[in-house]
């Protein structure tokens, strides 16, 4: 399995996610969803997703 991708059912890298955080200033795994795809689908990549906003914002 390869790390860094987040969301394996829509092959979403860490990176790409992180990119989306940063520059469109996504606030919710919801946002994230809408945008990507990633954590529309089965749903186990959004805690790590939510994980992501939160560090970002610290
Ligand atoms: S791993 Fe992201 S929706 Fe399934």
């Amino acid at each position: 399995m390869d790390p860094e991708i987040i969301c394996h059912c829509m092959s979403i890298s860490r990176k790409e996610i992180k990119k989306l955080i940063l520059e469109k200033k996504v606030s919710s795994p919801v946002d994230v969803a809408n945008l990507t795809l990633a954590g529309s689908v089965c749903g186990a990549c959004i805690p790590e997703i939510e994980k992501m906003i939160s560090d970002e914002k610290t």
